[in-house]
């Protein structure tokens, strides 16, 4: 089994995050430990038609935010990897400046710790540059920063098709590829 931490936090594009939630409820090797933030509870109300029990009911555990207790807080729990999507930049500075208040945060801290996977799909537009140095921050220290930013040479045709092709690649990110992944296969004149 593998464990996999997907936290959600307040920025804008929770639909990124369900639509991970659901490709990886289709896995059967995959345990999903789950966190949302209060503010990422308010946009997936906002953004999306699923109410909280949906949500959760993606997870196989859905841990609250405040609880430092939970096993995912711990560096001696054995994850796989964790992917923040979509990263607020207030948890970017936060795990950017070890402030481990919450749980998200905490995790990400021991991820970094561990030295264990950690993908972050911060969202914001324009970045200042305390958000550019933060995201820098996290790089250098191998943290893989993945904006949600559309390919268009698949030609999508739906908002869902860019969705998808965003949650395919954080899939790969986290070394479970998609069967079924729209792939660049060459042909550019
Ligand atoms: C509708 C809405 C959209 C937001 N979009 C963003 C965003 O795209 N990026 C961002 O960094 N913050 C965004 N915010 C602000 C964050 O929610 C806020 O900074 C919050 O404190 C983040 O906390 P969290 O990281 O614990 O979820 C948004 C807030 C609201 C209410």
């Amino acid at each position: 089994m593998k464990k996999i931490i997907v936290a959600i936090t307040g920025a804008s594009g929770s639909v990124y995050a369900v639509d991970l939630l659901q490709k990886l409820q289709g896995r059967p090797d995959v345990e999903v430990h789950g966190v949302v933030s209060r503010w990422a509870w308010e946009n997936i109300r906002l953004e999306t038609s699923l109410t909280k029990t949906e949500v959760r009911e993606l997870m196989t555990v859905c841990y609250e935010e405040e609880d430092l207790g939970a096993a995912i807080a711990s560096g001696s729990f054995l994850t796989d990897g964790m992917v923040i999507v979509p990263a607020s930049m207030k948890t970017v500075a936060g795990i950017a400046h070890g402030f481990s208040e919450s749980l998200i945060g905490r995790a990400a801290d021991v991820m970094l710790k561990e030295q264990r996977r950690l993908i972050l799909v911060p969202r914001e537009t324009p970045l200042s540059a305390i958000h550019l140095e933060n995201l820098t921050k996290l790089a250098r220290l191998g943290v893989v920063i993945a904006p949600p930013m559309p390919a268009f040479y698949t030609q999508p045709q739906t908002i869902h098709d860019l969705v998808s092709r965003q949650t395919d690649r954080l899939l790969d990110l986290l070394g479970l590829p998609a069967e079924g992944a729209v792939r660049w296969q060459g042909g550019a004149q």
